[in-house]
């Protein structure tokens, strides 16, 4: 394989893959296609926007014949799929634009890649389309113990990771899908057109579910940088319900490289799922953002825990999430390279770093920069 497509490059997950593929493989065509929506930001790809084997296209998913038309012209051998709306409080109020992105997007690029690659003499042979999903087309597992309950299987020692769980169940590749938020139901429709185009046309695919990623670049609606940034700035943080509900927290370059071994190494048609067996509470959670954030700003260690409020809960939430990533482990030998306290240490003095990239987010400015730079 040599010229690759990425799509959704310039949102969070999608920036560190570019960001890994264009440094980590000099001798491929890495083309980014990214619709830039409100979660776009090609801030994210400065340090890499001037390599050779890089190039960014504005482009919608959707739109059929341009992606099409780009399948030609760049002869693109493999696709990693990221491009989604990826909010679940969005996809509450607005299903219909999940629906079009995830699901209709998806079908829109599996079908110009089946009409491109069976166009060649070689078909197939060598081609891939890998789309990255989510843990939370699974539905929701419960807690079934009080506090964290060692899990029945580890990492690997070195991989450092919290191995403690809340409950004896898990995701794995075999769990029966259960969406229930509008989001996971358009991922969870997505996915099973994946699966659909290699039984049906033999379309070389692969699906991985990952669990909740946290880093940098990642857009400030979310919970991490959007409490880290409210902490800062002694707003409230809304934390919903009791703050009991437990995610599973895997550090963005963590999935990077997953991605890349899977990308190359995984076996097709097959399905991986990828997590750090590093669940939290939010409420924990949230205590240790506080903790680093008062820390690292020369504030007293706890002392933004004030800013804690409940708030009404979110319709349908999720109540745990908590991945089996041993096959993955197993078969390809990826593992987690960072323990969690260092991942959110970094995180936290990342964002503390670079205000200015959330500041011009919230303030709008870098999308009215990218419609003038890039709309028709
Ligand atoms: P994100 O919202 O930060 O980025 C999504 C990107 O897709 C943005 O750059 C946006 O401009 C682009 N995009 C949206 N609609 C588009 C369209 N119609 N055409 C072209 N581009 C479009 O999302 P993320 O958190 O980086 O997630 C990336 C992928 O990983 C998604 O498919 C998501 O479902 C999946 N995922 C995310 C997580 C997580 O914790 N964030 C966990 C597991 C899986
Ligand atoms: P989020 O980052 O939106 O990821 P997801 O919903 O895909 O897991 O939320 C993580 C958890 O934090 C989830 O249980 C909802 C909760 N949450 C809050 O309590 N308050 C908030 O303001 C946000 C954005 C999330």
């Amino acid at each position: 394989m040599k010229n690759i497509v990425i799509t959704g490059g310039a949102g969070f997950i999608g920036s560190h893959v570019v960001r890994l593929f264009v440094n980590k493989y000099p001798e491929y065509n890495i083309i980014n296609i990214d619709k830039l929506t409100y979660a776009g930001n090609l801030a994210n790809l400065k340090d890499i926007e001037n390599k050779p084997n890089y190039k960014f296209v504005k482009m919608d998913i959707c739109n059929f014949d341009a992606f099409y038309q780009l399948m030609q012209d760049e002869k693109v051998d493999g696709i990693i799929h990221l491009a989604a709306e990826s909010h679940v409080d969005r996809s509450i109020k607005d299903p219909f634009t999940f629906a079009h992105t995830n699901v209709m997007g998806t079908l829109s690029l599996l079908q110009a890649a089946r009409l491109y690659w069976e166009s060649l003499p070689e078909k197939y042979d060598k081609k891939r389309f890998y789309h990255i999903s989510t843990d939370e087309v699974y539905g929701a597992l419960e807690i079934t113990a009080p506090a964290g309950i060692e899990a029945p299987f580890s990492t690997k020692a070195t991989s450092g990771c919290y191995h403690e769980a809340y409950g004896k169940e898990f995701f794995s590749e075999t769990t029966r899908y259960n969406p229930h938020s509008p989001y996971s139901a358009s991922k969870a429709s997505s996915d099973h057109f994946v699966r659909a185009y290699h039984d049906t046309y033999g379309m070389p695919t692969i699906v991985t579910n990952c669990s909740n990623n946290y880093g940098p670049y990642q857009f400030p609606e979310k919970l991490i940088p959007l409490f880290i940034n409210n902490i800062r700035h002694r707003k409230s943080l809304p934390v919903y319900g009791k703050g009991e509900n437990v995610r599973d927290w895997l550090y963005v370059e963590d999935h990077a490289r997953a991605i890349d071994t899977i990308f190359h190494n995984g076996k097709i048609a097959e399905t991986y799922n990828i997590g750090g067996f590093n669940e939290w509470k939010n409420i924990d959670l949230i205590k240790v953002l506080i903790k680093t954030v008062d820390r690292l700003l020369g504030r007293e260690e706890g002392e933004d825990m004030n800013l804690i409020t409940y708030v009404t809960d979110r319709l349908g939430h999720d109540m745990r999430y908590a991945i089996d990533s041993r096959k993955l482990q197993m078969e390809l030998g990826w593992e987690p390279s960072l323990q969690f306290e260092e991942g959110i240490e970094n995180t936290v003095k990342w964002y503390l770093e670079n205000q200015e990239w959330i500041d011009d987010i919230i303030s709008g400015d870098y999308e009215k920069y990218y419609e003038e730079m890039y709309d028709d």
